[in-house]
């Protein structure tokens, strides 16, 4: 167990501990009370999830939240990042909200609050409501303001208790898997053609953004993916390789978001639409930026030697850019290397990045995929992760919380139930839930800085 490891370092007063999941990897439901398909229904209907396994119970979260709700009250948890399924309110992704499905979240938000926990909602985790899909979803620019649009009627309904917003969770993997490569919803394999769902997202964003404000919501931010990328090899393709792909991954959605640039005028030629006036609205100010951790990237020229298969996605050999295993002792079972000094890198490239164009950071995602009930490894994985970040702090990032990915284990979207993120184990038989180690661990650790405050 976790006893031997010495404690944590003391995390700023009033650092927010929490937890984060989202709605089509936990619900379930997903026709309840008149929810409409998303993208991702449909597309697990089509058997796309690889084990098979049956995405459309969740984890059973929609029947469950009360009992998920107390298990983060028993972590001693501050605040629970979840997602708002955007069909679930609005089925048709125009036209009327679904109050009944709008019920449901106000009756979790309420529940939240009744155990002292600060519900931090995300208004989409990847979830597009099927009729907006088949409009072309986020190539088209009319899906951004259906968004925006669904962001004001949710925040009419929770703004009074919510007091913390994410509009849109990692753009560059819906972009780059869904749309560029075709492993996630909707399948769609366009490489470079895919950039113009990039700049719909981010105007979703801001238009959204602007929405939630209008609507009297306050403290938004988003989740970015980020990573480290180090550059395999020393020729001058590998360098161009590895640029490329970081300027992808986590410039093409950072910049404008803090800076209102694209990092490349390249990029900004080959977005759609008036994209001048775009970046004005994307750029909106934020109170906070979230960042979502997993692990660095060691990328270079296409070559034999680069992984054809990353993470289950096939990649195409005509990309300019080749990823390399990451070197690393320890592997999640995902394959992922666990390298817990990415994240202090990370936080500082930040830092440098944008010096004062950075608004206070969370981090909305960090976590691990491992089986079994002592998962000991994913303590390990936490720790190391926690004092990385501890160290950012001390070297001048504005850090002010840490929400580990997930509570419960829960589809892993195309691959389904086999890896398995959560402090809490959940048997997709009877649903049942059965804290693992590390939920201990958590607890005790969020435990122990309380009382040293
Ligand atoms: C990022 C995504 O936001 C989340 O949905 C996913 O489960 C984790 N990464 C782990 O892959």
């Amino acid at each position: 167990m976790s006893t031997t490891l010495p404690p944590l370092p003391a995390f700023p007063p009033g650092f927010l501990w929490g937890a984060s999941a989202s709605a089509f990897q936990t619900e379930g439901a997903a026709d309840t009370d008149g929810k409409g398909p998303s993208g991702w229904d449909a597309f697990a209907a089509q058997g796309r999830i690889k084990d098979g396994a049956d995405a459309s119970r969740g984890t059973g979260f929609h029947a469950r939240y009360r009992e998920d709700a107390a298990l983060l009250a028993g972590l001693g948890a501050d605040a629970f990042r979840f997602s708002v399924s955007w069909p679930r309110v609005v089925p048709g992704g125009s036209g009327p909200a679904n109050t009944a499905g709008l019920d449901f979240y106000d009756r979790l938000v309420d529940e939240l609050c009744t155990h002292g926990i600060t519900p931090a909602p995300t208004l989409y985790h990847w979830d597009t409501p099927l009729p907006l899909d088949e409009a072309g979803g986020w190539l088209n620019r009319d899906t951004a303001a259906r968004f925006a649009e669904y962001a004001s009627v949710v925040a009419e309904r929770l703004a009074d208790r919510v007091p913390m917003w994410i509009t849109i969770n990692e753009p560059a993997e819906v972009t780059l898997l869904g749309y560029a490569l075709g492993e996630h919803a909707p399948g769609k394999r366009l490489l470079f053609d895919a950039l113009p769902a990039a700049h719909h997202q981010l105007l979703a964003h801001g238009l959204a953004v602007q929405a939630l404000r209008a609507a009297g919501a306050a403290n938004i931010g988003l989740a970015v993916s980020h990573s480290p990328v180090w550059t395999a090899g020393t020729s001058e393709e590998d360098r161009f390789g590895a640029e490329l792909y970081d300027t992808i991954t986590n410039w093409m959605f950072a910049d404008p978001i803090l800076t209102g640039r694209y990092p490349d005028e390249n990029f900004a030629a080959l977005m759609p639409g008036p994209v001048a006036e775009d970046l004005a609205v994307i750029s909106e100010p934020l109170d906070w930026y979230g960042v979502n951790y997993y692990q660095p990237m060691v990328v270079g020229a296409p070559s034999k030697d680069a992984l054809g298969d990353f993470a289950g996605v096939g990649l195409p050999a005509e990309l300019p850019f080749g990823i390399r295993e990451t070197e690393s002792e320890q592997r999640t079972d995902f394959g992922w290397a666990v390298v817990p000094d990415g994240l202090r890198e990370l936080l500082v490239l930040l830092k440098d990045r944008f010096g004062d164009k950075l608004p206070p950071v969370y981090i909305t995602e960090n976590g691990c995929s491992y089986d079994g009930l002592d998962d000991q490894r994913r303590i390990d994985f936490l720790d190391g992760h926690l004092r990385s970040l501890h160290e950012a702090i001390d070297a001048g990032v504005d850090v002010r919380g840490y929400f580990t990915w997930s509570l419960t284990d829960n589809i892993e979207w195309v691959e389904g139930a086999a890896q398995r993120f959560g402090l809490v184990h959940v048997d997709y038989e009877t649903l049942k839930r059965t804290p693992k180690a590390s939920y201990a661990w958590y607890r005790d650790a969020i435990a122990a800085q309380k009382s040293g405050h």
